[in-house]
């Protein structure tokens, strides 16, 4: 049997069963190293360091909450914090932080293709590994439009996305259970819809039960749907370590052959 065998088509069903061991491996040190100070540091302070004191800011697929809690420490005076998951589970986790140590967010369990345009629209949307849940063009479409409809003119959206632009020696590859995890897909090349399993590891000899699907759609697919549904702006931004962290060296590979690739879009 092959390993997409085993999927479920079901990322709601999915992220239910695995939300506290996913919490758990939120700690991995590639997160803070790599993923976070691309998305704060490169992307979010680069561009709304100042929009950001007072804005709007929707933080969709928020799972526990975990970058919506930091984006309340990065803009403490945002004027309206919301999460936004589809999983239930996810969203009590969030809901128990939020309980235990107040932010000032709402928590909202909701399908992000199922939004309808909003009456008081956002000026910042974020997204850490949202859009690589489309399987199909018309899931990718409906995503995004919901993303377009959610934002004011002038908005803008940032995301950390399955990175859509890897070679394919970033899959596959044992190398990335050092940073807790490992990427495969079946078949001998990539296309629409293909799902990508991840794996967690506890170590390099250990996988955890910690299993999800993303699911690639090409390059050319993302530039055309933000086009199409009306974004002035598209840009791939690749990750990068935080050149002041100690030991840079060990997150060579892993920027080398990153499975995460940034997005920003202008409305
Ligand atoms: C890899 S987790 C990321 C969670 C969080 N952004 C983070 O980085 O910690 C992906 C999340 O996307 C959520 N998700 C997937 N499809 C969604 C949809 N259509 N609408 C809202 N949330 C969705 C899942 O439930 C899951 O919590």
């Amino acid at each position: 049997m092959s390993i997409v065998a085993e999927r479920s088509h079901d990322t709601k069903e999915i992220y239910d069963s695995i939300a506290e061991q996913y919490v758990e491996f939120k700690k991995a040190p590639y997160r803070t190293a790599v993923e976070q100070y691309t998305f704060f540091d490169l992307m979010l302070l680069k561009n709304e360091r100042e929009r950001g004191k007072n804005a709007r800011i929707l933080d969709l697929a928020c799972g526990d909450g975990h970058y919506t809690r930091k984006l309340r420490d990065l803009f403490p005076d945002a004027s309206y914090l919301c999460g936004l998951d589809i999983s239930s589970s996810m969203i009590d986790i969030a809901k128990q932080r939020e309980i235990e140590h107040p932010k000032n967010i709402d928590y909202i369990c909701a399908d992000g293709k199922d939004l309808p345009p909003s009456e008081t629209p956002y000026d910042i949307i974020t997204a850490i590994y949202y859009l690589n849940y489309a399987q199909t063009h018309e899931d990718l479409r409906a995503m995004i439009k919901g993303v377009y409809d959610q934002l004011k003119p002038g908005g803008s959206f940032y995301s950390m996305n399955e990175n859509v632009r890897s070679p394919m020696d970033g899959f596959n590859n044992p190398m990335h259970k050092k940073y807790t995890f490992y990427r495969e897909y079946s078949g001998d090349s990539l296309r629409a819809g293909q799902p990508i399993k991840y794996t967690y590891y506890w170590d390099v000899n250990t996988p955890s039960k910690c299993v999800f699907f993303n699911y690639y759609m090409p390059p050319s697919t993302y530039e055309d749907l933000f086009k199409e549904c009306g974004f002035s702006s598209f840009e791939w931004v690749p990750v990068q370590c935080n050149p002041k962290i100690d030991n840079v060296s060990f997150f060579d590979d892993l920027v080398r052959l990153p499975h995460v690739i940034g997005i920003i879009a202008k409305k």
